[in-house]
């Protein structure tokens, strides 16, 4: 801990465990600390980061915090939602974090390690997923360091992700809110909270410049809504129990709370198989399933 707190400040990389996905994190505030994060990731492109701080206090010495901003806050952080609002505090979050935007997306996350290390090293924290770009989301320690953990420092185990996809991220820029990415918090509870969500057009796109396509791509070609695998192909199967080599259940009794949890692992292990191709079984897009059809889109090579 007190190793992960010391590389931060001295600008070096760190493997974060949050509750989503773990991350590969760095002084928000550090412009050469942050670059070494695109340097590791081979981002082709400078996309904007998401900064981490430990709490809504923190949270509001980065941004204004508009009326439907608050009201989110509260009811879901710490947690697994990320605000996208106009910067106040430039310096603690640099440009290159920002990607020159005039907007900062901020984040309180809920898992322990995360928020010890976040109280203790007091300022913002840029963390993109840990995989190296256009690969999955790492969802456990040993994926991470796999991914980039030669780049950091310091890397802390905090067990397998409980949510298992990244933030939805929400902008409350001009007195509406935006779904930029679904995410570990449904459109369901945030509507429940602000009402109905505009939807992203393409100028919204331009402005969550990370929503590319081929992003969570595995090596192997993915085949969406496969009732049942064909020869040579494995199998992410849902809400059914189906055994055989290279099957992987997603969730057999169809809670899309442990299929979130469950898909970047799966997904990695059935990319190390040697499989033609890995179907994946319809999932239901309510819920959670919005986010997990969402990374099974891009990770199948479809913009999203
Ligand atoms: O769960 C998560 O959000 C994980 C963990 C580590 O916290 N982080 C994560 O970061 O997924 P990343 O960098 O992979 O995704 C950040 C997303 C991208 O889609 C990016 O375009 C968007 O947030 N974003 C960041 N800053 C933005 C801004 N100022 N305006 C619009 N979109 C922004
Ligand atoms: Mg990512």
């Amino acid at each position: 801990m007190a190793q992960a707190v010391g590389a931060l400040a001295r600008g070096e990389l760190v493997i974060l465990p949050t509750e989503t996905v773990y991350g590969l994190a760095a002084n928000a505030a550090d412009a050469s600390a942050v670059a070494r994060i695109f340097e590791a990731k081979g981002r082709p492109s400078f996309n904007p980061l998401i900064a981490h701080v430990a709490s809504l206090e923190a949270a509001r010495t980065l941004a204004h915090l508009n009326g439907p901003a608050s009201a989110l806050a509260e009811a879901f952080w710490p947690g697994p939602l990320t605000l996208v609002a106009r910067i106040d505090n430039a310096s603690a979050v640099c440009d290159l974090a920002r990607a020159g935007l005039d907007t900062v997306a901020i984040r309180v996350p809920a898992h322990p390690l995360a928020r010890e290390v976040l109280e203790a090293f007091g300022g913002a924290v840029a963390a993109p997923s840990a995989n190296r770009s256009g690969r999955p989301s790492p969802t456990t320690f040993q994926d991470a360091i796999e991914e980039t953990g030669d780049a950091c420092a310091a890397a802390l185990d905090g067990g397998p992700c409980a949510v298992g996809v990244e933030s939805t991220v929400v902008s409350v820029l001009d007195g509406t809110v935006r779904l930029l990415r679904p995410g570990g918090v449904t459109r369901e509870a945030i509507e429940a909270l602000v009402g109905p969500l505009q939807d992203t057009g393409d100028a919204d796109a331009h402005r969550s410049p990370g929503r590319l396509a081929l992003h969570y791509a595995p090596d192997t070609p993915v085949r969406l809504n496969a009732t049942a695998p064909r020869e040579g192909e494995a199998y992410l199967a849902f809400a059914e129990v189906l055994d055989g080599a290279n099957i992987f259940n997603l969730s057999p009794t169809g809670d899309l709370r442990e299929a979130a949890a469950n898909l970047f692992a799966h997904l990695r292990a059935a990319d190390r198989t040697q499989a033609i191709a890995i179907a994946v079984a319809p999932i239901p897009d309510h819920g959670l399933g919005e986010a997990i059809n969402d990374r099974l889109r891009r990770a199948a090579g479809f913009v999203g």
